[in-house]
């Protein structure tokens, strides 16, 4: 076993990586992230009925604790947690009656059409990390995906904001080799959407180029891209402050970027909605434009 100790940091780690079963690939990076950078790892499995609006999507959420125990194993986590709903909230539907909000960093980009749902993410990663909290001086380090930057963001904020003494930590989306978004609803695209979903990480793509290229980005063409896919149907597609969500001001869009930015992109790709991001480096003294670099 990898020993953070060994490794010279001075105190044992824990990496919890929540989840909501029906584990995938995705998942199994977290878990092996997790793995390489902790003496112990947990992982918790709990389709948490706080972030679903709809009781008809939670009922039909998969559950396949059995194989999702597998991967886990074979991951090499060391433990799984995956509690009853009396467990976590004794009481439901009556309880929890004290809950966190996401503020408005919930309200936007995905929060606008799932009112709640970032609320009831962050109530159950408060408890979470509060159960998987280790006793001084043993420190605990939480993983979650980069492609559902929205959350990430959001619990970050929730770590500092509410003091949780942790690290979070993110884990790198995984495309596949034709650059779409590794997503365990990618299963329901026909062949045709599958290769109409592939426009979502084009769009983004164009904007990273030019980011990386120190160019002003061109947001409307990326849109236009989607807007003309016939399977496409774009919800929205901006940019937007990484740690903050806020969008980036149309003075800030129209000079190549001074700051770190996050391209968000949802889309319904018949009958599937998608949702892709990728980070924007800003051109600094250490990325200049390809023009002033010696
Ligand atoms: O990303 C998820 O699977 C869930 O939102 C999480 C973080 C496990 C909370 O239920």
């Amino acid at each position: 076993m990898h020993s953070a100790v060994a490794s010279g940091v001075p105190f044992p780690t824990v990496g919890l990586v929540p989840t909501m079963g029906a584990l995938h690939g995705g998942h199994a990076r977290l878990v092996r992230q997790a793995r390489e950078e902790n003496d112990i790892v947990v992982a918790t499995v709990f389709v948490n009925p706080l972030q679903f609006a709809d009781p008809a999507d939670l009922e039909h959420y998969p559950r396949t604790l059995a194989s999702d125990r597998e991967l886990l194993g074979a991951e090499g986590c060391d433990l799984v947690f995956a509690p009853e709903v009396q467990e976590m909230y004794p009481g439901y539907p009556h309880a929890p009656v004290v809950t966190v909000s996401a503020g408005h960093m919930g309200e936007v980009l995905e929060g606008a059409s799932r009112p709640g749902h970032f609320d009831g993410v962050c109530t159950v990663v408060a408890k979470l990390w509060h159960a998987a909290m280790p006793p001084a001086p043993a420190q605990l380090r939480s993983y979650f995906g980069q492609k559902d930057a929205q959350q990430l963001a959001i619990l970050r904020r929730m770590q500092s904001d509410l003091d949780f003494d942790l690290e979070v930590r993110a884990v790198p989306l995984i495309r596949s080799p034709e650059g779409l978004a590794l997503s365990s609803r990618n299963t329901r695209l026909s062949p045709e959407s599958l290769e109409a979903a592939l426009v979502l990480s084009r769009a983004l793509r164009s904007l990273r180029e030019a980011a990386d290229a120190g160019r002003v980005l061109d947001v409307e063409v990326a849109r236009t891209m989607i807007r003309d896919e016939p399977l496409a149907h774009l919800d929205y597609l901006e940019v937007v402050d990484h740690a903050t969500l806020e969008p980036l001001s149309p003075e800030e869009l129209h000079r190549p970027l001074q700051r770190e930015a996050l391209a968000l992109v949802a889309a319904t790709i018949q009958p599937v909605r998608l949702i892709d991001n990728c980070i924007l480096p800003a051109v600094t003294p250490s990325n200049p434009p390809p023009d002033a670099r010696s």
